[in-house]
């Protein structure tokens, strides 16, 4: 049976702060107006070095709206997304409008479920290639959502880009100013409402990789273990630019996040090249033919680890007219 719409809404605002972002600052504000919902850029919550123009932030409110319509959906609640509505408030991200009833699809529940279940793993990947079939349905996902899923490997942007991870994660890690704002946000205990805590880190790398995830959060009092040689690699692509681009690539990096944990597949991200000055032109050269790249997946089989918390739906929504 479905929910009423206060309870669906409840869900989905839940639903909604699962979303991942980077170094989980929760870039996002809600406001309910009945039987409209909208999704705000919390400019406070931007990290001003790694992400000055907020681009990462609008990814991760992109990731929320999936979240928040895809559980209204398995509620019976169709809705409808307008991204950047308003000219006049850049930072409306999104409205979404609850439109009238509908049925989810097999598909939407299993991608439901997996919200609550998805995480960013930043261990070690198995020994064990992601079948033909997974990566079918990985691509699907984002076309489903007018975007695209772009492999690396077997191509030779799998070596400029690795080469790029690496150059990145080197000036980051040695830039005070990064390094300053990384330490504000990680370290936590694992109960912080915010923030990327001590137990989701992964261990340090026992060896160089061909990929070098951030060091910033790894845990140098356990063991260096040995990562995966060469990491399966996919970016997230969309044919258009700006600011709009940005909140749909969110939503098509989601739906492809919750696939691959449908599909018991751990995901982790490589944003290091689109921070550092360095390298995000380069990057951006890269994969020109195909379009504006917006993030940077490491997809695998690996042992789940803790999920990172979130601050409550509650303390991120204001409720104007409640939804009745
Ligand atoms: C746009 C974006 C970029 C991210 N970049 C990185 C990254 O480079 N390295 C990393 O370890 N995690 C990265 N993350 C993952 C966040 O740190 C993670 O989502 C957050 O800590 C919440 O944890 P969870 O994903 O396990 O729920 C990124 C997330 C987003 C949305």
């Amino acid at each position: 049976m479905n929910a009423s719409l206060p309870q669906a809404l409840d869900q989905a605002l839940a639903a909604a702060v699962r979303a991942p972002s980077p170094q989980n600052t929760q870039p996002w504000q809600f406001v309910v107006d009945g039987p409209r919902i909208e999704v705000w850029l919390d400019r406070e919550r931007v990290l001003a070095v790694a992400d000055p123009i907020a681009r990462e932030a609008r990814l991760s409110c992109g990731a929320a709206v999936y979240n928040l319509v895809l559980t209204l959906r398995v509620n019976g609640i169709r809705a409808r997304v307008r991204v950047l509505p308003d000219p006049a408030e850049r930072d409306l991200l999104a409205v979404i409008s609850i439109e009238g009833n509908t049925r989810s699809s097999t598909m939407d529940r299993r991608l439901a479920e997996a919200v609550h279940r998805r995480q960013t793993n930043r261990r070690p990947m198995f020994d064990r290639p992601v079948p033909v079939s997974a990566r079918a349905q990985l691509r699907s996902a984002a076309l489903a959502e007018g975007g695209q899923l772009e492999f690396l490997d077997g191509s030779g942007r799998y070596a400029q880009v690795a080469a790029l991870v690496r150059r990145a994660e080197t000036a980051q890690s040695t830039d005070e100013e990064y390094l300053a704002e990384a330490a504000s946000w990680t370290g936590r205990a694992a109960d912080s409402p915010d923030g990327v805590p001590i137990v989701a880190f992964g261990p340090p790398a026992e060896g160089p990789g061909t990929v070098s995830l951030r060091s910033s959060h790894q845990n140098p009092s356990i063991a260096p273990r040995p990562f995966e040689q060469d990491p399966v690699l996919a970016a997230v692509l969309t044919r258009d630019r700006g600011t709009a681009a940005e909140v749909r690539a969110g939503m098509i990096m989601q739906r492809v996040l919750l696939t691959a944990t449908a599909e018991g597949l751990a995901t982790s991200f490589l944003s290091q090249p689109f921070e550092a000055r360095e390298t995000r032109t380069h990057l951006l050269e890269v994969f020109h033919r195909l379009g504006d790249v917006h993030t940077l997946l490491r997809i695998g089989y690996g042992l789940p680890t803790r999920m990172t918390a979130r601050r409550p739906a509650a303390e991120v929504t204001t409720v104007r007219t409640p939804a009745r």
